[in-house]
């Protein structure tokens, strides 16, 4: 029997029912309904600071800030897949995403620097991330950040959606080619 995947998706947008948290729930609804165990994460609600640049760091890649960042830290290590879904805020992804990304700069410096990372799990990457302009160069800039994290907790980036041109709150309902694909990306997430 094949083992149930474990799939986490974060949302980095505050708007609760907004443009990337229907895209993530459309990923995360359609794995779900082939059998994976699917667990959602909202930035907005937990409580965490940025990178405090700590001197008195761990080598093994742990943080040592104690707060809800630790909880999605090990989701993260414990996952097959993991999904990162960001508006465009400023030509690159949101502050909650990025506060979330900078926290991973221990075990950045434990796997590329000090090299006393544990071995990590292999796991897929895939990112879901819309804007209110056409503009490519905001979606390429946001996906070299995310693509830095995912290369450092060990996540091949395969899946990727860019939605431009979504501004109003829920105005991607009235886009079923990208609902379409969010869905397509939650199916083959469990392939
Ligand atoms: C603070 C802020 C900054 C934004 N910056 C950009 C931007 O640089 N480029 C862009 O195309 N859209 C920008 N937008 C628009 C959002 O990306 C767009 O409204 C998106 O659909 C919001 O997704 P959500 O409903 O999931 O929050 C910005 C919106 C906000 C609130």
């Amino acid at each position: 029997m094949e083992k149930v995947k474990k799939i986490i998706g974060i949302l980095g947008s505050p708007r609760r029912g907004g443009n990337t948290e229907i895209l993530l729930d459309a990923v995360l609804e359609a794995a779900q309904n082939k059998g994976a165990d699917v667990k959602k994460f909202i930035l907005n609600e937990l409580e965490f600071v940025p990178c405090q640049e700590c001197e008195n760091i761990r080598r093994d890649g742990i943080c040592i800030v104690e707060d809800d960042w630790q909880k999605i830290f090990a989701e993260v290590e414990n996952a097959d897949t993991v999904v990162l879904a960001s508006p465009i805020f400023f030509g690159s992804v949101s502050a909650q995403m990025k506060m979330f990304i900078d926290r991973f700069q221990c075990l950045w410096l434990a796997k590329y620097v000090f090299k006393t990372c544990k071995p990590q799990k292999k796991k897929i990457g895939a990112f879901i991330c819309v804007e209110a302009s056409e503009r490519k160069d905001f979606f390429e800039n946001a996906k070299s950040i995310v693509k830095n994290l995912f290369a450092t907790i060990g996540a091949e980036y395969k899946f990727e959606l860019f939605c431009p041109g979504i501004d109003a709150k829920a105005a991607i309902n009235k886009k079923p080619g990208c609902l379409k694909k969010a869905a397509e990306i939650g199916d083959m997430l469990t392939k």
